[in-house]
């Protein structure tokens, strides 16, 4: 498979300017950029190369595009650059090459022409990880979909990806748990689903404690008992997480979601008390008020901002975990890189553990990936009208009711069996994609009928784009064969074709920044130009070779949406 045209460009590019008279004057190490114009008006690739350098150079901008215009070679896959503007340089791929692409990409089922990485990591994915027995609530849906699709999307290019669901499993709230399970767990609702008993019991205890405080003492008291390795309360603490880790598991299979581990902070217990130990005696922490901190003295943002790992009763703390969970993953897992998907409000607690981390001389590369809140339409937090805050298993559930309507709608004759099937695929799609084709920084609305709109950047509406795309093969009645010889006619194709081949330029992005909107903005065009093409161009009603080259389109379109909707963690359906 060939490069992307991007690529392809930009070392033509290079070549055109090592030959312009000014190659000698070029800035050390100048590479120009690149980009996909959004008019194809202007070409299909645009550079602002000539403008950059005119000013290094003290030169007229147009004139440098001229001369770089001049000396570029298109090979056979690039017509004669054109300039545009105050010194654009704009570039079109050739129909010969848009042709032959075509094929290549057909051919290229699985990857369709996204290379994998040269440079592979073994990257641990911390991501989701909930608090047991405390309400996991809509945030966590974010870190959960984000840190799904960054995963799929690394594995995709190589990467060996280890996902590590990091579950707080030992805080705090386990006193009050504790308590509450002695005193009025109902074992069968327990059963049933633990996950709302357990929240149930969490809740009833807080409203028990603001009505008597003393009440507080008495689940700390559990607490040191648990931690202190009470019999009793060891046995209520690992029934309690085995019951929600399978209350959880359920919500990650409706998902689709899988994680390689469970490490919960528990796993790190036994780590602490040496840890701590041992950055005292290396100098990195040191004693304050009867607490042991880590002081980052030399640093100007954390100048004020010690990190406490061990309190003065001797507990340990968020931190400490966090520290010890860094040593295990770099030692045991190997880890060259570790994804930390979780909300912004905790930016500087990994700035205190990523610093501790450095102190350390540890070489990994520490990647804190931040998001913002969900709102609800009045612009606050979301909540439910009780003003709780809302579970994660009901929006999923709400959101396959809702996907059922629309199925009802479009398609009453399919079985039961079939609608439930697609209204799984489109509710649960629906949510995912209108986390993902958000930045994930932004703090946004959350509105059912913006993402299950069958028009717009929604799910339902990508997910319909492949299902046409699927149709045409039913009506020919069979499936796309080979690409046979390819003939692009018409403009729509080839804008159609240039948007599939760009899939392989978008792909390596979107880890750049961690943004899978990019994917979900890309897939979005995909659809758009798909349809733009539909409009202006029969299949069925044509022959021969033209017929053939259109049916690859719908094809690879197809494939391209299907693809990039799996890596974003969204599945499809035939029909819908
Ligand atoms: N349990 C934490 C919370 O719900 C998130 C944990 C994120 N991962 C980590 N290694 N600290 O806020």
């Amino acid at each position: 498979m060939a490069a992307p045209f991007a690529e392809l460009l930009a070392s033509r590019l290079n070549e055109a300017l090592a030959r312009t008279d000014f190659s000698a004057d070029l800035p050390d190490g100048f590479s120009p950029k690149i980009d996909q114009t959004q008019n194809r008006q202007f070409g299909d690739y645009q550079s602002n190369a000539a403008m950059i350098l005119a000013k290094v150079l003290k030169r007229n901008p147009r004139e440098v595009a001229t001369a770089i215009a001049d000396a570029f070679d298109g090979g056979g896959l690039f017509e004669a650059p054109e300039i545009a503007g105050p010194g654009f340089v704009n570039f079109r791929v050739t129909t010969a090459a848009l042709t032959d692409r075509l094929s290549a990409l057909i051919a290229d089922e699985v990857r369709i022409g996204v290379a994998l990485t040269d440079a592979p990591k073994t990257i641990v994915a911390d991501f989701s990880a909930p608090n047991v027995a405390k309400p996991m609530h809509i945030g966590h849906i974010r870190g959960t979909i984000i840190g799904d699709c960054l995963t799929r999307v690394a594995t995709f290019l190589g990467h060996r990806v280890i996902s590590d669901n990091h579950i707080g499993d030992w805080g705090t709230q386990f006193g009050m748990i504790l308590w509450g399970w002695k005193n009025f767990l109902d074992h069968s609702a327990l059963e049933a689903d633990p996950i709302s008993e357990l929240l149930r019991v969490y809740r009833e205890v807080n409203a028990k404690i603001a009505e008597d405080e003393t009440l507080r003492d008495t689940c700390k008291a559990e607490l040191v008992m648990l931690q202190s390795g009470d019999g009793e309360n060891l046995a209520i603490w690992e029934r309690c997480i085995e019951v929600s880790k399978i209350g959880l598991q359920k919500i990650y299979d409706r998902l689709d979601i899988r994680f390689d581990h469970w490490f919960g902070e528990s796993y790190y217990n036994e780590r602490l008390a040496p840890l701590v130990d041992e950055l005292i005696a290396k100098g990195i922490a040191e004693e304050s008020e009867g607490a042991i901190c880590v002081f980052f003295r030399d640093n100007e943002k954390l100048a004020d901002k010690p990190a406490l790992i061990r309190k003065s009763d001797g507990g340990f703390l968020y931190a400490t975990t966090d520290l010890a969970t860094i040593d295990f993953r770099l030692e045991e897992l190997e880890a060259d890189v570790i994804w930390y998907v979780v909300g912004a409000p905790q930016q500087l607690h990994f700035d205190q553990i990523f610093a501790i981390s450095a102190k350390r001389g540890q070489k990994a590369e520490l990647q804190f990936i931040p998001f913002g809140s969900i709102l609800g339409k009045d612009r606050k937090m979301l909540r439910t009208r009780a003003g709780e805050t809302v579970q994660l298993a009901d929006v999923l559930a709400e959101a396959v009711d809702r996907a059922m309507l629309i199925v009802e709608d479009k398609n009453p004759e399919l079985s039961a069996e079939e609608k439930a099937a697609i209204a799984e695929v489109i509710g649960i799609g629906s949510v995912k994609y209108a986390e993902l084709s958000q930045f994930r920084m932004t703090d946004y609305i959350f509105d059912w009928d913006t993402m299950l709109s069958l028009k717009g950047n929604t799910a339902p509406y990508l997910i319909n784009a492949y299902v046409r795309t699927r149709a045409i093969f039913r009506k020919l009645g069979s499936d796309f064969a080979e690409c046979g010889e390819v003939v692009l006619t018409e403009e729509a194709e080839k804008a159609l074709l240039l948007k599939l081949a760009q899939f392989a330029e978008i792909v390596p992005t979107i880890l750049e920044d961690f943004r899978p909107n990019a994917l979900a903005a890309y897939l979005y065009e995909v659809a758009t130009t798909y349809h733009q093409f539909w409009e202006a161009c029969p299949v069925l009603k044509v022959e021969g070779e033209i017929r053939q080259t259109r049916l690859a389109l719908c094809e690879l379109t197809g494939r391209v949406l299907r693809c990039g909707l799996g890596l974003l963690g969204i599945r499809t359906t035939e029909k819908m």
